[in-house]
């Protein structure tokens, strides 16, 4: 695995939703029930926008979709509710849920000296990762705590790499959403996209999961 390393990489930073665990169809379930609850019905396709979105801003999109406004205080309440449900699908979830070849590829990465962060606008990023019981695999953690701007925006993707003390153009960067991969380039990072070329074109090497994962070398900008 990953002989042809480039040597510019010295960091990696994941997303958890989509590219860890298998969490992304709980936050798309948690969020079609509310919608249901305003009679806007949330497809897969609008679930894609939702993707690495954080929840207030998740919230506003879907509520802009049904034309429905309402005060701080109401969308707080709902946002409580999506998150309780989602907790509770969390709260049933099984090692057996993290997706293939990423503990694997965590651990081989180690091996190779490279260093690892979590890059994750989720508030419940540590909890999932004790769930699963590999937060030691992580030198740190950038999570939706520590966050102004979620994706597309860059930040979260550079307190990674302050926190890994790595410049953006020796870090990677594997997200599973549009605007997570949006985020990895505007920061100027290398970006692995997993999942499917339509929605994740522009990433610089896309493949269907992390399976016996190898870096496409000729992708790597030279640092
Ligand atoms: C991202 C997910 O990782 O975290 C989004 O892709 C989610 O779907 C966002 O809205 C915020 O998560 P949380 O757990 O703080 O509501
Ligand atoms: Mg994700």
């Amino acid at each position: 695995m990953m002989n042809m390393l480039n040597q510019s990489i010295q960091a990696a930073i994941f997303d958890l939703d989509g590219v860890i665990v298998d969490t992304a169809k709980y936050h798309y379930l948690a969020w079609k029930r509310l919608a249901a609850e305003f009679n806007i019905k949330l497809t897969h396709e609008d679930n894609e926008k939702l993707k690495g979105v954080s929840r207030m801003d998740s919230l506003d999109i879907i509520l802009a979709m049904g034309n429905v406004a309402l005060s701080q205080q109401e969308k707080e309440k709902l946002a409580d509710k999506k998150n309780a449900w989602f907790m509770e699908y969390v709260n049933q979830m099984s090692p057996n849920e993290i997706l293939p070849g990423a503990k694997e590829l965590l651990i081989a990465l180690r091996e190779k000296g490279i260093k690892i962060s979590l890059g994750s606008s989720s508030k419940n990023a540590k909890t999932v990762l004790r769930l699963l019981n590999i937060e030691h695999l992580f030198d740190a953690i950038a999570d939706g705590t520590m966050i102004t701007k979620s994706k597309p925006d860059p930040e979260i993707f550079f307190i990674a790499a302050d926190l890994l003390q790595t410049k953006p153009a020796h870090c990677v960067v594997f997200e599973d959403a549009e605007a997570g991969v949006d985020a990895a380039l505007s920061a100027g990072m290398f970006c692995v996209g997993i999942g499917a070329p339509t929605s994740l074109y522009k990433a610089h090497q896309v493949v269907a999961t992390l399976e016996n994962f190898e870096f496409k070398l000729n992708a790597v900008q030279p640092a």
